[in-house]
């Protein structure tokens, strides 16, 4: 078994799910490669303490990052840091030579995004890619796999989407992910927006073109001292799209929606597709259905099969078992580490995002923005 030894800045949120999964290695089975956490970095000291706790191979904890990053030990960086830092923070550990796996949106806004992937180029032999775990649920699996199949013949149309209502309490505090200065002009399209494209993207349906429609509806939110304060990063994001399928050459309309303000969901992502001869979709609300319709002639009818646990990596739970969020963040590191070490993904769509596609994403969302602005299509 190869071990690539990791360094993690940033152990918020996401740092500690990459942790929880990297100690839950066992889980997997047929695995020729492990993570071992060997130093972690964050700028608030407290939270090294969980990790020190839990993980006897941490030789280094700090509050530096280039502490870390001087590390010969380390090989490859999580870095799940605020979207301002992404720019200085990737480029630094891609420089270092240590792979990385970054958080969307790669880059606070297109030129940062740029700026990340000429060091992308620079360094051939760092092995990049960001995350997005929804396309490891075992039912997005099979739809992948159909995408390839071309089992849906000519697409008609394709609706993809994540929808949260976090941020329906209008007396939620502003955090960083609401200050457009932290977050980024791009708002929810910055911080959800590359989860809906993962797919579609990977299926090679680009955008060509777009026309968006953005909503600031809680233009106030309370500070932590229960002052109101100007909260001007845009809540939802509603994407109309022109793509092409590769396999005809047809073009077809294609909705991707990032809401944060969408009532009655909770962490909803989602992915609709609709062809000639059948159509398919499936949602993080049900996450074990999946819905098939395959269509020959005759009578149409929609399949509504219950999916267990049925991964792209095989592990120890019964095929009848539940799939859940930590799952697929550790199906996701699987297929980092898998790709990092083959030199190829599993199958399509069981590869993290490239760094190709987050650029594409960021060329979307500056278009999207431009949309908006100018209430007009776009060309991305
Ligand atoms: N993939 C997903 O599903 C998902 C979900 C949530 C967030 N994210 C992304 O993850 C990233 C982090 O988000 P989060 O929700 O974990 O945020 P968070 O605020 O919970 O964690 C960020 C951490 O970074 C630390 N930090 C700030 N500056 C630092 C520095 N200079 N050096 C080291 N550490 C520093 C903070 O102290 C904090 O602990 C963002 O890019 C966000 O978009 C991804």
């Amino acid at each position: 078994m190869k071990t690539v030894r990791f360094g993690v800045i940033g152990l918020g949120l996401m740092g500690r799910e990459f942790g929880s999964a990297a100690a839950r290695w066992c889980h997997l089975t047929g695995m020729n490669v492990r993570p071992e956490i060997v130093a972690v970095c964050d700028v608030n000291s407290d939270l090294l303490r969980w990790f020190e706790a839990n993980f006897p191979t941490i030789a280094l904890a700090t509050t530096d990052y280039r502490e870390l990053l001087a590390l010969e030990t380390v090989d490859a960086v999580y870095c799940a840091v605020p979207h301002n830092l992404h720019e200085r923070l990737y480029t630094d550990i891609i420089a270092a030579g240590k792979h990385l796996m970054g958080e969307k949106p790669f880059g606070i806004d297109k030129p940062a995004n740029d700026a990340i992937m000429r060091c992308v180029a620079e360094h051939p032999g760092v092995f990049v890619r960001c995350t997005s775990h929804f396309p490891f649920f075992p039912p997005m699996q099979r739809l992948g796999r159909m995408i390839e199949d071309r089992a849906f013949g000519q697409i008609i149309e394709v609706n993809a989407g994540f929808l949260h209502a976090s941020d329906l309490d209008p007396d939620k505090p502003i955090n960083w992910k609401r200050m457009v200065e932290i977050n980024g002009e791009y708002g929810c399209m910055g911080d959800l927006g590359m989860h809906p494209c993962h797919v579609p993207f990977r299926a090679g349906w680009w955008p060509r073109t777009v026309r968006a429609v953005l909503s600031n509806i809680m233009k106030h939110r309370p500070d932590k001292q229960g002052n109101l304060v100007p909260c001007n990063t845009w809540d939802n994001a509603t994407l109309l799209c022109d793509a092409v399928d590769p396999a005809t050459g047809e073009p077809f309309p294609m909705t991707l929606r990032m809401q944060r303000v969408s009532p009655g969901d909770t962490d909803t992502w989602y992915f609709e597709v609709k062809g000639t001869r059948g159509a398919g979709r499936w949602s993080a609300t049900n996450p074990r259905r999946l819905d098939l319709l395959e269509y020959s002639g005759g009578e149409q009818a929609w399949q509504r099969i219950d999916m267990g646990w049925q991964p792209a990596f095989p592990g120890i739970t019964g095929g009848i078992f539940e799939f859940g969020f930590t799952d697929a963040v550790q199906q996701l590191w699987a297929a980092f580490l898998y790709e990092l070490t083959e030199g190829k993904p599993k199958s399509r769509f069981a590869g993290c995002v490239t760094p190709e596609e987050v650029a594409y994403s960021h060329r979307l969302f500056t278009a999207a923005l431009r949309s908006h602005a100018e209430g007009t299509t776009e060309t991305v």
